[in-house]
């Protein structure tokens, strides 16, 4: 297609050049010739250029620049993982993990089974219910965790904090005398906390963080987070595998003095009697992990480590988050979910569709404009996987974590503004 053109007299009509359908609609609409006067101004081009790697989705996450199957070359395949090599490559991940994020030497550090969810669902079983619980969701995961807490643990005394999409509950009415459970960056709603400034340094529960969307892109306080999970396949663009759990000293506490009794099974367990199963921090996993996927988790661990480490992750990441922030505030048809700046996400970027015409549409055409307009941006190979999770309000969700090139961002961006305008003259054409 050629560039498209916006008829200035016939505000709202656009259509492409030389098709003859824009000069005729508009004498229809007008009836009285006046299409002789018509201006034609161009609206917007064809980029010129696609995204040297178009992967935007939120999870498994582009992989790192340069990365090609041949990195897991040295990958232990055919040994077992409790071989020497093999416990020494796991304790590498728990190794480099804790240098780049600067987890303090006094947290434990496991790789265990599930990913993020097994991580954050065995401490929970494991651990809540010694006192009240204090829940937090604005999006479709953190709302999990408070199903799991109310519907499946059914914990006799909890306060859920809730807010919708694009807002974060009342951080302020929290008591960080209760156990505080809550997810630091919400992915589907791209809102993320601001700081940890509600949590008290003082606090006698434990804070439950599922930091999977935020570690390696966001600053981690880690004297007020207790016990914070993460999943290989987020912001450092591994395999979705085994999940990451530290614990603070208080946490690990917890684990030996307080019995939940309620029966856990072995995938989640990390304590034995009154002792704490030490070799899961130390490499022993629960169960076999995939040596491939401990493979590239070493891959982007090392690569996160050569460019500089967590200052630089997070600085890539905000630096994408600035791209979509300046290009929004030009443009006239995107708006963040997030209203409140200072708590948007710089990993899972979420849009919603600020057009007057969009606004009037019902909830099905809405779903399938949007549907054409990602389509044609996979069509022509300009980004994958960037249409907002299922439950979200309708809109686009750009991953912007550490691995994704910010001239990346920025060429989806302009492959954005055609897309939307290439999608709306469809429609008004059809
Ligand atoms: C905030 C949050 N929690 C949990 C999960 C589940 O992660 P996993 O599939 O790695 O278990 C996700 C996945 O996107 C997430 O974004």
């Amino acid at each position: 297609m050629g560039p498209l053109y916006f008829c200035d007299q016939a505000p709202g009509l656009i259509a492409t050049r030389f098709n003859g359908s824009i000069l005729s609609r508009v004498e229809d609409l007008n009836h009285d010739q006046t299409w002789r006067r018509i201006q034609l101004k161009e609206l917007v081009t064809r980029p010129a250029n696609l995204p040297k790697n178009p992967h935007f989705s939120s999870g498994p996450c582009a992989k790192r620049p340069g990365w090609s199957l041949a990195s897991l070359s040295d990958a232990l395949v055919g040994r077992s993982h409790r071989s020497k090599p093999g416990k020494a490559k796991l304790q590498e991940v728990i190794d480099l993990s804790r240098e780049i994020l600067g987890i303090p030497e006094d947290y434990r550090i496991g790789i265990v089974p599930a990913s993020d969810t097994g991580a954050i669902e065995m401490a929970m079983w494991s651990m809540l219910g010694a006192r009240g619980v204090d829940v937090l969701a604005w999006e479709s995961f953190g709302k999990e965790w408070v199903t799991d807490i109310t519907k499946q643990l059914k914990l006799a005394d909890v306060n859920v904090y809730e807010a919708p999409y694009g807002e974060l509950p009342n951080l302020a009415g929290v008591d960080s005398n209760r156990d505080i459970v809550f997810t630091w960056n919400g992915t589907t709603s791209g809102v993320r906390v601001p700081n940890a400034e509600w949590i008290s340094a003082s606090r006698e529960g434990l804070t439950f963080c599922d930091a999977t969307s935020a570690a390696f892109a966001m600053d981690l306080p880690w004297q007020k987070l207790d016990v914070t999970t993460w999943s290989w396949q987020k912001v450092l663009g591994g395999e979705g595998a085994h999940g990451m759990i530290v614990l603070s000293p208080r946490a690990a506490e917890r684990l030996t003095s307080y019995n939940p009794g309620r029966s856990l099974p072995k995938i989640f367990r990390l304590s034995k009697g009154t002792e704490l199963i030490e070799g899961i921090f130390s490499g022993e996993t629960i169960n076999t992990p995939s040596m491939l996927a401990v493979e590239d988790a070493l891959d982007g661990l090392r690569w996160a480590k050569s460019i500089g480490g967590l200052t630089h992750l997070v600085k890539r990441s905000e630096d994408n988050l600035k791209s979509v922030s300046d290009w929004q505030q030009k443009s006239s048809w995107a708006a963040f979910l997030a209203a409140e700046p200072a708590t948007r996400s710089c990993t899972s970027i979420c849009l919603t569709i600020n057009d007057a015409d969009f606004a009037t549409w019902d909830a099905k055409k809405q779903a399938a404009f949007l549907k054409s307009l990602t389509g044609l941006i996979e069509k022509e190979g300009a980004g994958f996987d960037i249409a907002s999770y299922r439950d979200a309000p309708q809109g686009l969700r750009i991953w912007g974590g550490a691995t994704v090139e910010t001239a990346d961002i920025q060429l989806l961006l302009e492959w954005l503004d055609y897309a939307f305008i290439t999608t709306k003259a469809a429609l008004s054409a059809s």
